[in-house]
Order: structure tokens, then sequence, then C-alpha cells
């Protein structure tokens, strides 16, 4: 099952509030319902919102297009409506990179549109396969050991992609490869989507894993309990350093005083070469509400106030690998994200 698709002229989805008590589609057909759906991680991860974005225009342009009847289609309509797509969440790039690459065949017209959001679709398909065969390779190469014990956050994998995963792809690889020892993921305050998402999906890979709470991640990695961590990437910048869940900053610090690799696995589309350094990443804050609380149960005091950054940045001296579908690149040694592609580790 696809996380997100185009069925029969609309937008189906997972909707990942649900899980993992219940698996259910919801069925999008206008762009008031795939914003809500967005900004309520109905459908979350970079990845998957690059292809909601696409989809999304294509679902405002096939809209506007019938409300049209025989006319030309309205193409400043089409342009209003994706202007409020691209906004709905501003850290992962690859939505508004998604939106913007379904609009350059907006004079092509509708059928066009959806022509090209699917090609994003097939291609972020491909791209998670061949990000897990590097990254595994990597991984045993970085870490010297043929069977490994990785620690992650969030959730990187078939729900955060169409199908198959970033960082959690590699971990699948591994698995197949028979070199995945065990799996550590952090349950990722404050909504959960490791201990709701990533676990619901390595129970039904069948890996052998254990769930462990955010701040036990860092000490943890000082014990040795794993061999590599693995993020995915929000928005990666043009000098490499990599926004992600908030938590991914603490286990880089933690991985560098381990001496343990810290390795970002994510598509080309979410390297944003516009944005210089971590520090013009726009970090999205989601309120007090999900601190104060958990599934509609306040946990803090009535009238308590929260600072809720959704994501933090990596700097990138602490990343060990940037893993992407065309390419490893080592800002650790130096390696930048311009020019050639680098990667050759035994050079
Ligand atoms: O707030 P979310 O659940 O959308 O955050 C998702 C993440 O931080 C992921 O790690 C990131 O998007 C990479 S997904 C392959």
């Amino acid at each position: 099952m696809r996380t997100i698709d185009w069925i029969d002229g609309a937008i189906e989805l997972i909707d990942q509030t649900l899980l993992p008590h219940r698996l259910e589609l919801h069925r999008v057909t206008e762009l008031p319902e795939l914003i809500d759906d967005i900004q309520r991680l109905a459908v979350r991860g970079a990845p998957a919102l690059g292809v909601a974005g696409a989809m999304g225009v294509a679902l405002i342009a096939a809209s506007v297009d019938a409300a049209n009847g025989d006319e030309e289609l309205d193409r400043d309509e089409v342009r209003r409506q994706a202007a409020l797509l691209r906004e709905a969440r501003p850290t992962a790039v690859n939505l508004s990179w998604g939106v913007d690459r379904a609009m350059t065949r907006l004079d092509e017209g509708a059928a066009a549109i959806l022509e090209e959001a699917l090609a994003i679709r097939d291609e972020d398909i491909a791209a998670c396969i061949s990000m897990g065969l590097r990254g595994a390779d990597l991984t045993r190469e970085l870490t010297g050991k043929d069977r490994v014990r990785v620690m992650t956050i969030c959730n990187t994998g078939s729900l955060a992609t169409v199908e198959r995963g970033t960082a959690l792809g590699v971990i699948q690889t591994l698995l197949e490869q028979d070199s995945l020892e065990e799996a550590f993921p952090l349950e990722t305050r404050p909504l959960l989507q490791g201990a709701r998402l990533t676990a619901w999906e390595l129970q039904r890979m069948e890996a052998p894993f254990r769930l462990l709470i955010d701040s036990a991640g860092p000490f943890l990695l000082s014990r040795g309990i794993a061999d590599a961590v693995f993020i995915g990437a929000d928005r990666i910048a043009a000098n490499g350093d990599s926004a992600n869940k908030i938590g991914s900053f603490s286990l880089a610090l933690a991985a560098k005083h381990a001496g343990v690799p810290f390795i970002v696995v994510a598509p080309e589309s979410t390297i944003d070469m516009s944005t210089a350094s971590g520090a013009d990443i726009e970090i999205e804050d989601r309120g007090p509400l999900e601190v104060a609380g958990f599934g509609g149960v306040r946990t803090a005091p009535e009238g308590v106030d929260a600072v809720n950054p959704a994501f933090d940045v990596t700097p990138h001296e602490l990343i060990t690998a940037i893993v992407t579908d065309r390419r490893v690149v080592l800002p650790s040694r130096g390696e930048t994200l311009g020019g050639v592609p680098l990667g050759d580790l035994r050079s």
C-alpha cells in the first residue's frame, strides 16, 4: 500500500494520525482538506510532502479546469491556490519544491501537471531504493561491521515517503541483507512519530528493535548501544547543515562524543542550495498544546505556555555523511554539496 497516491481523480493518503490503531485511507478531493491534512500531520515526512504538494497542484488544476467549463485554464487562479498550498508547512523544502515543479507545467494544462506529479511519485519510489542500497553499503564500510545496531528518530519510513523510506529505508535494506542486529527508534516527542509510526513499520517488517524515550538516546549512545545513527532531513542547506525532527541535534552531539557515525539520508530534492546555512531555515513552532498534553488529555497544568519547535538543525561539522539517491557526501571530512558528487570513501 502506498502512503500517498493519485486514484481516480483524487489524492488518497494514509491518515497517519490514526496509526498504529487504525489503518485508514483518506480520499482528498479539495485543497482545504489537503492543507488541513498536511497541518495536522495526516500526511507528513518531507518526501511525502513533496508528492502531496505536486498532487495538490494537480487537484487544484483539475478543479479550476472543471469550473471553467470550455474556457482556457485560469492560470492566475491555479497560481493563487498553489501559493496557499506551498505555505502549509514551512520547514520541509520538499513541499514547495513539489508545488513549484508541478507548476512548471502550468502552461501545458491540467493533464501535464498531473503527469509531472506522477513522475515525482515514481521518482520517489526509485530514490528510496537507491538510498537504501547506498546507505547500507556505507554503514558497513564506516563501522567495519557486517551486522550493525542503529539508532534513529522520528519516522523516515514508507509513511514519510511513497513506499519505502529514507533513513528507515536504509534500516530495512540492512535487514533484508541480514546486516541488522537491532534498531533503536526514539519515541519522538511530542507527537510520537517514532513510537506510533516507526515502531509500527519495524513490526510489520519483522525487524529486531527496542523503543527508547528521546532522552535515553544520547546517554545510551555513550554506553555503546548503537554503531551508527541514521536520520532523515526536512531541508539541507547549501553548506550541509540539516534540519530534521527536534532531537536530531542532541543525537548528533552524542554521536560525536561516542565516536559513532551520524548519517543523514535524504533525496536530492531535500537539498536547498538557495538556503546558505541552517541559520536561514525557518523552524515550524507548533504551539503549546502539543507539549502540554497528548491525545486530547492535558498533562501540564491549565495555562502553562510552551515553546514547541518541530525541528532542529544539525551543523554540517557533526554530520559524518549525507546519503542521497545520487551520491554520498562526507561533510565531516570537508566535502561539500556543490560541484561534482564526491564520496569515494577509499580515497
Ligand atoms: O513533523 P514531521 O513528522 O513531518 O517530521 C518529519 C521528519 O522530521 C522526518 O525525519 C523528515 O521529514 C524526513 S522523512 C523521510
